[in-house]
C-alpha cells in the first residue's frame, strides 16, 4: 500500500513543505509555545542510530513509525513531534516521513533564530521493520564523557562535533514523563543561540536528586525579569552536559562557543547537516544510492491514520493513531503550567 512519488522532490515542492512547517511551529498549547525543539530532537534521533562500521541505522527509512524503534524508551515523547507533522504529510502525501522529519528540523532551527543548514532530500520510508537497528544506540544522559565519545565516535563524529551538537540543548526542555529529567537548559528555550554554553560556564551547577532517583544539575537565575507573581524557573543540565565542562578537550570547545556565537552557528550548521546525512549514500548528482532507494525509488509510506482505531492502513509493527491522545495530554500540561503561575 505504499505510494511511489517523484524520483526525489523538486525544489519548488520542498519550498511548499517548508512553508507549511513554518506555519505549524507556533503551538501555544504545547510546552513553551513552539513545536520547534521537539522537531529538532525527532530529526536527531532518526539519524543518531547510525553506526559507521556496519553502515546500519541513520536517517533513511523513518524507522520510528515502527514499534521496534518508536517504542524505544530513548524515543519517549517523540510521538508529539511526529503528530505535529501529520497534517503536512496529509497535504503533501508524496513526501517521505524520513525526509519530512529531517527537513522540519532544518526549518525549525532557522525559524528559531539559528543558522541556515544545507539539506538534501531523497530519503525513503522502509516498508517493514527489518532494517531497523537494535535499540541502545542513542546516548544515555545519566553518563559521562567516555559514554559520549563511545556513542558519537560510532557515528563518525569528533570531540569538537560532539560539543557543537550538544549546543542544541539551547532548545526545549526535559520532561519527567519522557526521559525522567525535568526542566529547560536556558531561559528562552525557543530561541537558538549559544546561551547554553555561556550558562554552563557561568554558574555553579548543583547536583539535585529527583523523586524518580535520577540526578541532574540545577541553578536558579534570580536576576531574570519576570512577570508579576511569576516564580523563577530552575534551569538544568544533564550529567552528560556537565561532562562537557569536566573533560578538558570538550571544555575547550565549550569556551570557544560561549565566546563566539558566529563560530558556534557555523560549526553547528555543518555538523547538523552531517548528522542528517548519516546512513545516506549519494552519487555525484546527489541521488540517494542506498539499496532500498535504488530498488524502490522515492517511496513514501501512506499517511498514518490519526482517527480510527484500526491498524488496517498500517504496516506490520507500525505505531499509529498517535495524534488525538497527545493533543489531550498537551492541553493538560498547558493548563497545569498556567495554573502554576497563578
Ligand atoms: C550528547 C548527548 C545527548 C544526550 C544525552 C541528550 C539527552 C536529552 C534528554 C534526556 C532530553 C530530554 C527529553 C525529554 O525528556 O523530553 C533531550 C532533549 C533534547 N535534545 Fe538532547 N541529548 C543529547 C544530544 C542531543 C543532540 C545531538 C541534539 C540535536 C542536535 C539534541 C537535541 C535535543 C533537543 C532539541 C531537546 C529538547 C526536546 C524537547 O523540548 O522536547 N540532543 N536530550
Amino acid at each position: 500500500m505504499s505510494q511511489t512519488g517523484p524520483a526525489a522532490p523538486s525544489v519548488a515542492q520542498l519550498e511548499q513543505v517548508k512553508d507549511a512547517v513554518r506555519t505549524l511551529l507556533h503551538q501555544p498549547e504545547y510546552d513553551d509555545g513552539s513545536a520547534g525543539p521537539v522537531l529538532v530532537r525527532l530529526a536527531w534521533h532518526s539519524a543518531g542510530t547510525y553506526c559507521a562500521e556496519t553502515k546500519t541505522g541513520g536517517s533513511n527509512g523513518a524507522g520510528m513509525r515502527y514499534e521496534k524503534e518508536g517504542g524505544d524508551p530513548a524515543n519517549a515523547g517523540l510521538a508529539h513531534a511526529r503528530a505535529f507533522l501529520e497534517p503536512i504529510k496529509e497535504k503533501f502525501s508524496w513526501i517521505t516521513y524520513a525526509d519530512l522529519w529531517c527537513l522540519a528540523a532544518v526549518v525549525a532551527i532557522k525559524e528559531m533564530g539559528g543558522p541556515e543548514i544545507a539539506w538534501q532530500g531523497g530519503r525513503t520510508d522502509f516498508t517493514d521493520d527489518t532494517k531497523i537497528p537494535p535499540r541502545g544506540r542513542l546516548p544515555d544522559a545519566a553518563q559521562g564523557s567516555d559514554h559520549l565519545r563511545h556513542i558519537f565516535y560510532r557515528m563518525g563524529f569528533n570531540d569538537q562535533e560532539i560539543v557543537a551538537l550538544s549546543g542544541a540543548h539551547n532548545l526545549g526542555r526535559c520532561h519527567s514523563d519522557r526521559s525522567g529529567f525535568e526542566g529547560k537548559w536556558v531561559n528562552n528555550p525557543t530561541r537558538f543561540s549559544n546561551q547554553y554554553f555561556k550558562l554552563l560556564l557561568a554558574h555553579d551547577w548543583k547536583k539535585k536528586k529527583l523523586d524518580n532517583g535520577l540526578e541532574q544539575f540545577v541553578y536558579v537565575d534570580e536576576e531574570i525579569e519576570l512577570e508579576e507573581g511569576e516564580k523563577p524557573e530552575e534551569l538544568m543540565m544533564l550529567p552528560t552536559d556537565m561532562s562537557l565542562l569536566s573533560d578538558p578537550a570538550f571544555r575547550t570547545w565549550v569556551k570557544r562557543y560561549a565566546e563566539d556565537k558566529d563560530l558556534f552557528f557555523d560549526h553547528f550548521s555543518k555538523v547538523f547537516a552531517k548528522l542528517l546525512e548519516l546512513g545516506i549514500c549519494r552519487d555525484a548528482s546527489g541521488n540517494v544510492t542506498n539499496a532500498e532507494n535504488v530498488e524502490d525509488g522515492y517511496k513514501s509510506a501512506p499517511k498514518k491514520s490519526d482517527t480510527a482505531a484500526t491498524q488496517k492502513d498500517q504496516n506490520r509493527g507500525q505505531v499509529g493513531h498517535e495524534a488525538a491522545p497527545l493533543k489531550d495530554k498537551n492541553e493538560t500540561f498547558q493548563s497545569r503550567k498556567n495554573g502554576a503561575k497563578l
